[in-house]
């Protein structure tokens, strides 16, 4: 386990205005903006960025959060600058849903909803921080490997900073959604023959030769604008429930969410802004055809074995080699947290469930909470626990994957009699649909299948009495 995440560490000479970059794995510290540098120059070890004064509560806009400003800046005491390139970013809804809150039968269940940010992915809050250290260091062109959310954020960041962007995604695994953002936005889109590993790695070298800024969550200044979203969720959480949650549940890919929460749980801790008792469970969830982390976290291991072949309808998270492991596997670990995998099936059911409640989301979001039923099943998550799931990118991302998971448009004549008639005809199958989610999509076929298994008994029983 990497043995430098305390933050009570003395400032260092190289700190400028009580911010330095601490490498992780050997502790090396140094300037945060005199170099461009992503990894530790030793050891090549994540960096962390640090803080010589770590703000609490009082320090965050009024003190109060139903006190402005609002969004990731709020937090600008817990960031490198007063302000970034801002579109604005962060101060998301955190929804009741109280039909999957009884469902899962867990006490509290809220959805922390980042699709609604920007460019409709949590995804923003880094790019807010990280092209204005971009602007910094002085840079001009800005690049990334993508799923599809981070380039479609560096898109529109950089296009409001003036800078060139250039990213590269999966060639055919990436959401339509997102490819169409970035081209909107300017970037230069490259299509590789590869999967987002594969894509990372070749970013990652362009921006070693200089090439670019990089602004993947390897970048330690992107995760400065994530840990946001664990400020915000604490805040709004004990406004409303006189509590903080016991447990937060979200999507892996490459671990930067993760990362970032413990940094903010981290932080807070070391403020005293927070006991110990109150860091919720840092909870990841992947896909089973793409789930390195949660096999990390099952073996006990401190090492990441990379999937080379990884498949799942959460194109998102289809990642086999998470960079930011070493930062959140011992969050999960030392939160007391967990890592589960869940099938494509159960993402699709998740994803119809919290459409059913108004909350439209992307595939990889619907993870989080397709892992919160698996775990409340395996008895893994108590019924009294407060639980917070993240839903991660916006359910327009992906309008293929929403298309195939929802009902079907019903072609119908020019004519408000046959219009009338087709609806009530239909309507029973219409009401089913409306009132619940993925087994009410089945309505129809349970119906047939009743049917023909009626029948069965029907043709028998004749059979039998000849
Ligand atoms: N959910 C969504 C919607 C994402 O786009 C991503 C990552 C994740 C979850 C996983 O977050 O990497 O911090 O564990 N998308 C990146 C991208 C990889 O390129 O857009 P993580």
């Amino acid at each position: 386990m990497s043995a430098y995440l305390d933050l009570a560490e003395p400032e260092p000479e190289a700190a400028t205005d009580g911010v330095w970059l601490t490498c992780i794995e050997c502790g090396e510290r140094f300037a945060p903006f005199d170099a461009i540098r992503y990894t530790c120059d030793d050891c090549d070890g994540l960096l962390e960025v640090r803080y010589a004064d770590l703000p609490t509560w009082d320090d965050f806009g009024g003190g109060s959060p139903e006190s402005g400003p609002y969004g990731v800046w709020r937090y600008a005491a817990a960031l490198p600058f007063d302000e970034g390139v801002s579109l604005p970013e962060g101060d998301t809804p955190l929804h009741y849903v109280p039909g999957l809150e009884e469902e899962t039968g867990v006490n509290t269940l809220r959805v922390k909803h980042e699709g609604m940010n920007p460019t409709g992915s949590f995804k923003d809050r880094g790019m807010t921080v990280g092209v204005r250290v971009a602007e910094k260091v002085g840079v001009d062109r800005l690049a990334c490997a993508s799923t599809g959310n981070t380039s479609a954020a560096l898109a529109a960041y950089g296009a409001r900073g003036g800078m060139e962007t250039l990213v590269l995604l999966p060639d055919g695994k990436v959401a339509a959604g997102k490819v169409a953002q970035a081209s909107l936005h300017g970037a230069r889109i490259l299509e590789v023959d590869g999967n987002f590993d594969a894509c990372l790695d070749i970013v990652q070298n362009l921006a070693e030769r200089g090439e670019a800024y990089l602004l993947n969550s390897l970048n330690p200044f992107r995760l400065e604008g994530q840990k946001t979203i664990g400020f915000e969720i604490m805040e709004r959480f004990h406004a409303d429930e006189g509590t903080y949650p016991d447990r937060i549940v979200l999507p892996v890919g490459n671990a930067g969410n993760t990362a970032a929460l413990y940094k903010c749980f981290r932080e807070l801790r070391e403020a005293g802004a927070i006991g110990e008792d109150d860091v919720p469970k840092l909870t990841g969830v992947q896909a089973e055809g793409s789930a390195p982390m949660v096999e990390a976290v099952e073996e006990g291991t401190d090492e990441v074995r990379r999937w080379e072949a990884v498949e799942t309808i959460a194109t998102a998270i289809r990642i086999g080699n998470p960079v930011n492991a070493p930062k959140a596997l011992p969050g999960i670990r030392e939160t007391g947290g967990t890592a589960v995998a869940v099938s494509d099936d159960e993402i699709t059911d998740a994803q119809r469930s919290l459409a059913a409640e108004g909350v439209g989301v992307e595939p990889a979001s619907a993870a989080s909470v397709a892992g919160l039923r698996k775990l409340r099943e395996e008895g893994v998550v108590d019924a009294d626990e407060d639980v917070v799931c993240l839903t991660t990118g916006h359910l327009l991302k992906d309008p293929d994957a929403a298309y195939e998971a929802g009902s079907k448009p019903e072609p119908v004549p020019n004519d408000t009699e046959a219009v009338l008639r087709h609806i009530n005809d239909s309507r029973s199958v219409v009401e089913t649909v409306r009132r619940g989610g993925s087994k009410a999509a089945d309505a129809p076929l349970l119906a047939l299948i009743a049917g023909g298994l009626g029948l069965a008994y029907l043709y028998r029983k004749l059979r039998s009495n000849e």
